[in-house]
């Protein structure tokens, strides 16, 4: 980026960080990001686990131009019939379990989880709600109350009451959740702990526990849904549905958007007692929509999925050096850590300079991310995964 460039963004944009990366993007394609500087960088970040199907997808962009030149807003979500919100809803309920049979549309991850608390307080007439430590549900003031890191909350009490801490993958926790409990809102794979799996175990007693106690089992899918960790939603790799799931990220193609998914049962009680319950302008975009349904047709037809095991495999074949302590993964989702938060910073900052882009963890800076398109070919994974290892040789 250039100086001036560089100097009005940081006076006249917003920032979120004092030292952004700044990296100035002239275009996007595949699973590269070329930036005004003529560089190419390997995007292994996928913007946070958003470009599931790489950048410029033809089928994406088509969608999104045609749907554009039809209409955009016309009303406020809920009251028109806008075909995309329709196709989305049908190709989507006919591959989720019989529960998960509705969609309710949204704009963002944290706008699901905020509809999912007032959901799950409205349906039960409870406001307990339990979450797990180490999770991260999003940045307004309902999803920030389902966290509890010290650093980031500290500044902005109080939070939404009634929020209850358990411990992820630990089944001796779940005694905390009673007949008082609203709702259980957790990551299925938790991400920005570094990832973390829990146990077929703790995930069927998590279930049990919500069944006998009359508590909606919520599971946020934002980061891990639309493949990224090798099934539609990391879901289908237990034996366990949740009461609501919560899509966004991924969901839009590149497009903002999120809605939650349950039994058309639960998100009826929007409507009624009172009604609005749950209303916003933007949600369910017909553009996003249309996006969002090209981008799910995407992923089906190039069964982009069924190839996610070998392409795993690749990345841990190809992602070995001795100062690796341990990596984490589930399908394209990767910790890969060093146990050593300044070492992880000079890596990503060499991988960048030699053209891969990666990042931290929101709660874990020992180890780097990789989350790269699903639509990565072999080839890229071995050149990026080259980049990557030679980044840790030269700095370890
Ligand atoms: C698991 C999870 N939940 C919720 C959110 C919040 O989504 P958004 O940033 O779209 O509000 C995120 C975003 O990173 C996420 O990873």
């Amino acid at each position: 980026m250039n100086y001036s460039q560089r100097r009005i963004f940081m006076d006249l944009v917003g920032q979120t960080s004092p030292v952004p990366l700044g990296l100035e993007v002239e275009k996007a394609e595949g699973v590269y990001i070329y930036g005004k500087d003529g560089k190419k960088y390997f995007d292994m970040i996928s913007g946070i686990a958003v470009s599931n199907l790489g950048h410029n997808n033809k089928r994406i962009v088509k969608a999104v131009q045609e749907q554009a030149g039809k209409y955009m807003h016309t009303m406020v979500y809920g009251e028109h019939i806008q075909s995309p919100q329709i196709s989305f809803a049908k190709i989507l309920t006919k591959l989720l379990p019989e529960n998960l049979n509705s969609v309710f549309y949204v704009n963002s991850g944290s706008e699901a989880v905020e509809g999912a608390m007032k959901l799950a307080k409205r349906y039960t007439g409870r406001y307990e709600i339990i979450a797990c430590r180490n999770g991260y549900h999003g940045n307004t003031h309902g999803s920030q109350s389902l966290m509890d890191n010290e650093y980031l909350s500290q500044a902005y009490r109080p939070f939404v009451p009634g929020i209850r801490f358990i411990e992820y993958d630990n089944i001796d926790s779940l005694k905390a959740i009673t007949n008082k409990t609203a709702a259980v809102i957790t990551e299925t794979i938790q991400g920005d702990i570094g990832i973390k799996i829990a146990s077929q175990e703790f995930m069927s007693a998590l279930r049990k526990k919500c069944d006998d106690t009359g508590t909606l089992l919520i599971f946020d899918e934002i980061q891990t849904g639309f493949g990224r960790t090798g099934k539609l939603f990391a879901f289908e790799h237990y034996d366990v549905v949740p009461d609501v799931l919560l899509i966004a990220k991924a969901m839009g193609g590149g497009m903002p958007t999120g809605a939650l998914v349950a039994d058309r049962k639960l998100l009826q009680v929007f409507t009624n007692n009172p009604i609005l319950g749950y209303i916003s302008t933007f949600g369910g975009h017909p553009v996003s929509i249309a996006a969002a349904v090209a981008s799910l047709e995407e992923l089906i037809d190039l069964e982009i999925i069924d190839q996610m095991d070998r392409k795993e495999e690749l990345f841990l074949k190809h992602l070995q050096h001795p100062a690796i302590k341990e990596i984490r993964h589930k399908g394209l989702f990767f910790a890969v850590d060093l146990d050593d938060a300044d070492f992880v910073k000079r890596v990503i900052n060499t991988a960048y300079e030699n053209g891969v882009l990666m990042d931290w963890f929101l709660y874990n800076d020992q180890a780097f991310r990789l989350a790269p398109p699903l639509i990565i070919s072999e080839e890229e994974i071995v050149n990026a995964c080259k980049i990557i290892v030679d980044a840790i040789e030269v700095n370890r």
